[in-house]
């Protein structure tokens, strides 16, 4: 046994050497080409220094998460529309909220929301713990004033335990709840997929269409946009997808240059979050492709190319978080 085996115990001898070997093979004539405009996904999104990570702020904000009662009908939950079972979104085109009400626009997935640089479709939050609040409060979302919301965790002694765990003290504030929910959110994460297992060198972990699909993503430059782990740049840009007079980005900036601006979305785990867009007015990747190329690239795509790009954008499905939906007090 060589240190190398032994200094990582997790991984085992057998697996190490499955993936030396196949990094040794002869290229496939792409990866050499391709995979430098991509990076593997982490394991965990980058944690703020006034938020660091633990496991009692996790088990706290996974309770949060899935907590109704700081909503004011009571039966809405952040898991209402960011359903685990649904790619943690709500496979509806627009968010349904408090009283029936349809919003505007299609819920994003919360699945690797830490490793965006901005939140919203119109980046009007930088940060998730800046984002937490937001929802609870919306008229068309939960409902619910934030002393309220409050003044129910405070009836139960489970919540001050569980405050009290995470933050040494029983207080309940809005900046511990939203310190929680950021941090049960970091952990969502979906590494692993084909993709990563491809870039890391297992040559086989994508099919011979997902690595055409991979060649004409990077060829035609969706790459400009979706980079980086999560496939999003985090910047704003100016589309308008069909049946959308959303202005965007405008909405907060009041910049003219700002009209119909929207946050590049992550395209990890895009197979299960349709539909698409900012007004889920889109069904299929194969429209959201089509539309891409021609809006934003200027190109109508044949067919062959559009289902090698759509069978790529497979390959970014990753392994799932598996979270135990909590007992609530
Ligand atoms: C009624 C449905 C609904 C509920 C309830 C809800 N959300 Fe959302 N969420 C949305 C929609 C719709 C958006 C996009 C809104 C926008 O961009 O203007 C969103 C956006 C987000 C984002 C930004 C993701 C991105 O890609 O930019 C995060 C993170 C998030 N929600 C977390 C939460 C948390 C935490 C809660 C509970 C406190 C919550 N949501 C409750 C529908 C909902
Ligand atoms: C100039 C930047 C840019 C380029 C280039 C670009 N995209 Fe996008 N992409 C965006 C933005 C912004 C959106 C969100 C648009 C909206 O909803 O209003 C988006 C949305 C998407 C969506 C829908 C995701 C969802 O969850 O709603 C898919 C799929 C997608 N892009 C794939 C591609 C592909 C494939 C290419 C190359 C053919 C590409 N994009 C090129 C910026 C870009």
């Amino acid at each position: 046994m060589s240190w190398k085996t032994k200094a990582l115990p997790a991984l085992g001898a057998a697996s190490l050497l499955a993936v030396a070997s196949t990094a040794a093979v002869a290229g496939d004539g792409y990866h050499e080409r391709y995979s430098n405009f991509f990076e593997p996904l982490p394991y965990f999104a980058p944690i703020p220094a006034n938020n660091s990570l633990t496991p009692e702020k996790v088990e706290l904000g996974t309770m949060l998460f899935f907590e109704p009662r700081i909503s004011a009908s009571g039966v809405i939950s952040c898991a209402t529309c960011h359903n685990p079972a649904l790619g943690w979104s709500d496979r509806i085109p627009r968010a349904t909220g408090h009283d029936g009400q349809v919003g505007d626009r299609n819920t994003p997935t919360v699945l690797n929301s830490g490793f965006f640089g901005a939140q919203f479709w119109d980046g009007r939050e930088p940060d998730l713990e800046g984002q937490a609040l937001g929802p609870i409060e919306a008229d068309i979302e939960m409902n619910m004033p934030l002393d309220e919301a409050i003044a129910r965790l405070e009836e139960f002694d489970e919540y001050k335990q569980a405050f009290a765990r995470a933050y040494g003290t029983e207080a309940i504030t809005p900046e511990r709840v939203a310190h929680a929910l950021a941090s049960f959110q970091r952990t969502l994460n979906t590494p692993n997929s084909p993709l990563d297992r491809y870039l890391r060198g297992d040559l086989s972990a994508m099919t011979d269409q997902q690595k055409r699909g991979m060649a004409a993503f990077v060829d035609n430059g969706c790459t400009a946009c979706h980079n980086g782990p999560a496939l999003t740049d985090s910047l704003f840009h100016a589309i308008q997808v069909p049946g959308s007079s959303d202005l965007g980005r405008y909405l907060v900036t009041g910049d003219e240059a700002d009209r119909y601006r929207f946050k590049t979305p992550t395209l990890r785990n895009v197979a299960l979050t349709y539909p698409y867009f900012n007004n889920g007015g889109t069904e299929t990747l194969t429209e959201a492709v089509q539309v891409m190329g021609r809006e934003m690239l200027g190109r109508e795509f044949d067919s062959r190319t559009n289902a090698d790009i759509v069978a790529f954008l497979h390959a970014l499905t990753g392994d799932q978080p598996n979270v135990a939906i909590p007992a609530l007090p």
